[in-house]
């Protein structure tokens, strides 16, 4: 037998019965997927017994790693008591109080399933306040799959248009014109830019959506000056500011919008408030969030969702984020630091074209000389996927799974040792691939 036959013929059966063999095409890898076994603290084993560290903690969404018993004993009480209601439930209102109480710019919250439901529900937020019908996006970023969010996330040199005026490009076949047009396409830090085109837009435009820390983009911060240029032009023009936290909540107790010192209008969030369970949320102002409030009339914006706020998934989280105090992510960080801190190193002694980026508990690779700054910067080419390509076989078959942008992220179980052995693979990898990249 050799060491993947099970996961290859499980992907023989996966493929006559889901269209790729998956139900998310985040899982495919050549030749076949893997299968998980189980996960334990930040190791995850899979069916053919092989045990790697976990970088990608689900795309971001498990902060304490897998299986954590704090949080496994409080959703097996709560399994007991049942999965999903058509009333209430306690929790329901302590966990809102509970993430409402770590930022000063969320005065309300409403729970959903899915980071891409929470986009969803913001815009529609926004454009139910304003009273407007376009939202405006940052070309490259990924924020789920509404159809006014996912505009232009997959733009290439192809299609991408002009710097000073980014084509809104469809992502599904099929999007309908009608979309594009009310999808504003503006560019990663450059305020003068996205200013000027923001302005030719500025009666129609309900809301900008931003991540701080845009892993498609490159995982590089949005820069101070830009996210000051944005706020002010919303308040001058009568638009929202809308914050993706969905992965940056992740990167300080108050999420990433802490560190800018600005009021924000919404909040999306989701991943890691789950503690491991499918979740979003939608936070903000309380003017902005009573277009949800039924109790005066018809809601602006009714929302309504069947698992919303069910008890396992606020449970799982509530919990989660308890153990994620200031102290657990100061911790955290301090360790994503070492980790780029690390990885900085092994590419001067690899002395390879590349460099690392991130912040909080995330860092990302980029085999480029030089840090991007947007995503036309951040583009990876048909030669640099190669080489990275190779870079993420070699991590895979030394025993990590990272994202494939080359992204990573901790979770509070990780040490040193797991540090140690990220930045030795990483150093040996890049060795291996540097032939490969001189060539390019
Ligand atoms: C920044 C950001 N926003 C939204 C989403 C969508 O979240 P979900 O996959 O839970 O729908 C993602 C998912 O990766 C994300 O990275």
């Amino acid at each position: 037998m050799t060491q993947f036959e099970k996961s290859a013929a499980l992907y023989e059966r996966a493929k006559r019965v889901m269209p790729g063999g998956c139900s998310r095409n985040t899982i495919l890898r050549k030749p076949h997927p893997i299968y998980a076994a189980k996960g334990e603290g930040c190791y995850v084993t899979d069916i053919e017994g092989v045990r790697r560290i976990d970088f990608a903690n689900n795309v971001a969404s498990l902060i304490h790693g897998h299986a954590h018993p704090a949080i496994l004993a409080s959703v097996q009480t709560q399994m007991a008591l049942g999965t999903a209601f058509t009333v209430g439930t306690e929790i329901e209102v302590q966990y809102a109080e509970q993430l409402v109480n770590r930022s000063p710019n969320f005065d309300m919250i409403r729970f959903v399933n899915s980071g891409t439901e929470a986009v969803m529900n913001c815009i529609k937020a926004a454009r139910a306040f304003t009273r407007r019908p376009k939202i405006a996006k940052v070309e490259g970023a990924y924020h789920g799959l509404y159809d006014f969010a996912e505009v232009s996330q997959t733009a290439s040199p192809a299609n991408w248009g002009n710097l000073k005026g980014p084509a809104s490009v469809p992502v599904s076949r099929g999007t309908p014109q009608s979309v594009l047009n009310d999808v504003v396409v503006i560019p990663f830090n450059d305020p003068e830019t996205a200013i000027a085109i923001l302005n030719e837009h500025k009666d129609d435009i309900a809301g900008i959506l931003v991540d701080l820390l845009p892993h498609r983009i490159g995982v590089i911060p949005a820069e101070q000056s830009y996210v000051a240029a944005l706020r002010k032009w919303s308040t001058d023009n009568g638009a929202l500011l809308i914050i993706d936290e969905v992965i940056t909540f992740r990167t300080d107790f108050s999420g990433a919008q802490n560190s800018y010192g600005i009021k924000t209008d919404l909040t999306a969030l989701g991943k890691m408030i789950g503690g491991g369970f499918p979740v979003g949320a939608i936070a903000g102002r309380a003017e902005v969030m009573d277009m949800m409030n039924p109790l005066n009339g018809p809601a602006p914006f009714p929302l309504y969702g069947t698992f919303s706020a069910n008890p396992i998934t606020l449970t799982a989280g509530s919990i989660a984020m308890n153990l994620f105090d200031q102290a657990a992510c100061a911790k955290l960080n301090a360790l994503a630091d070492k980790a780029r801190f690390g990885i900085a190193e092994a590419i001067k002694i690899a002395e390879v074209p590349a460099c690392v980026t991130g912040r909080g508990s995330m860092f990302r690779i980029h085999l480029k000389e030089k840090a991007p700054n947007n995503y036309r910067e951040a583009f990876i080419g048909p030669e640099e996927q190669k080489c990275l390509s190779a870079l993420l076989d070699h991590a895979f078959g030394n025993g990590l799974l990272m994202v494939e942008t080359g992204a990573g992220l901790l979770s509070t179980p990780m040490g040193q040792s797991e540090i140690d052995h990220l930045c030795d693979t990483v150093l040996s990898g890049l060795r291996k691939i540097k032939p490969m990249m001189l060539k390019n």
